[in-house]
């Protein structure tokens, strides 16, 4: 018989600090950065992101999502046999947030490793935790995405430091004879590189270059809707599935413009769409599990319904995961 996997508990985290627009206007106005509400949710949909206390790591946030994501799924962290976090903001260079996780909810002995394939974190993360589920190399998964992107951000950069907040999701992944998860497609492009990016790098107990994001948003733009309907396709094609099978789309919250492009390519409508960059902003690797834990929390997705994951960032990389609840 084939082993599948499926999601069985959610979880996720907000720092409790929220900023509304306004309260970024005000923020930014102190350093003499202009911007407002207005041109906020017309470009982006973002009405309010979190941002962590200064002490408050990935791992803080990534076991606190992990959590609940167990308790959901009824079950203990001695339980889990793999964990992977999904960041590109790690609590320090090694170990991995995964190692620092996994001794903070006290599952040790279990592989634990991070994937670092920026907002596409979380769909790499979950397609290896299936993998390695499929092949009896693991049974009982915590796929964990978490960021602190407000670390990274160039606060005298208004086109950038506008769109991120930070936050955790999780989900718990165990092996089971029926699906689960169907299909998933994972791509990367290194051409890109430069559109999207932190270019500096620690080297001889300094910070070389600009350890600050950098993005060209028009570029970025063009790419992903492109990127995102390619792969929604193609998890479609794989599980023998079309369009109009799918019950909820569950893109990366990164700007409420590329969603709904997403969408229409789709010919899914908005109401089919799990949106909840209008309240974290983009929080990069934990936007998905965060707006999944949501709509699980709030009812608006159910048991047995057909769900569509997907993400695009920096590398660049892009995928989706199509799944039953
Ligand atoms: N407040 C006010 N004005 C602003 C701001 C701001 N925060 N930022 C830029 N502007 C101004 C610009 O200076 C420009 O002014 P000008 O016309 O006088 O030169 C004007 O607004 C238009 O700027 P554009 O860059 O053309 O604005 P655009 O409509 O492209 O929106 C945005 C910018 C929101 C970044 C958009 O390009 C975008 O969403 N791109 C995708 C970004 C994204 O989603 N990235 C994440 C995906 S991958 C990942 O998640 C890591």
């Amino acid at each position: 018989m084939r082993r599948y996997s499926r999601i069985t508990g959610t979880g996720s985290y907000l720092p409790p600090r929220r900023l509304t627009n306004a309260d970024l206007v005000d923020e930014l106005g102190q350093r003499g950065i202009e911007t407002s509400d207005e041109w906020i949710v017309e470009r982006t949909g973002i009405r309010a992101r979190h941002f962590a206390a200064p002490d408050v790591t990935c791992s803080d946030m990534g076991v606190e999502a992990a959590r609940n994501a167990l308790q959901a799924a009824g079950l203990d962290p001695t339980d889990i046999d793999l964990i992977i976090v999904a960041t590109s903001t790690p609590d320090m260079v090694f170990p991995s947030a995964a190692c620092i996780l996994q001794n903070k909810l006290g599952a040790n002995g279990c592989p634990a490793f991070d994937v670092q394939a920026v907002c596409s974190g979380f769909i790499y993360a979950l397609t290896v935790a299936d993998s390695m589920i499929q092949s009896g190399a693991a049974r009982r998964a915590l796929v964990v995405g978490s960021e602190v992107f407000s670390r990274i951000l160039d606060f005298n950069d208004r086109t950038t430091c506008v769109l991120f907040g930070d936050g955790a999701g999780a989900v718990v992944l165990e092996a089971s004879d029926t699906p689960g998860i169907l299909s998933s497609d994972l791509h990367a492009d290194g051409k890109h590189v430069d559109i999207l990016c932190v270019p500096g790098n620690v080297s001889g107990g300094q910070v070389l270059g600009d350890p600050l994001l950098k993005m060209d948003g028009q570029a970025v733009f063009k790419l992903a809707v492109g990127l995102l309907e390619k792969a929604a396709h193609a998890v479609l094609a794989k599980a023998g599935l079309q369009e109009s099978d799918i019950d909820w789309l569950i893109p990366h919250q990164a700007n409420i413009r590329i969603m709904q492009g997403t969408a229409r390519k789709l010919k899914l409508p908005m109401d089919k769409v799990v949106v909840t960059v209008d309240q974290h902003g983009n929080t990069s690797a934990a936007s998905i599990p965060l707006a999944l834990d949501h709509a699980v929390r709030t009812g608006q997705v159910q048991p047995g319904q057909t769900l569509l994951l997907e993400g695009v960032g920096g590398g660049f990389t892009w995928g989706a995961v199509l799944l039953k609840l």
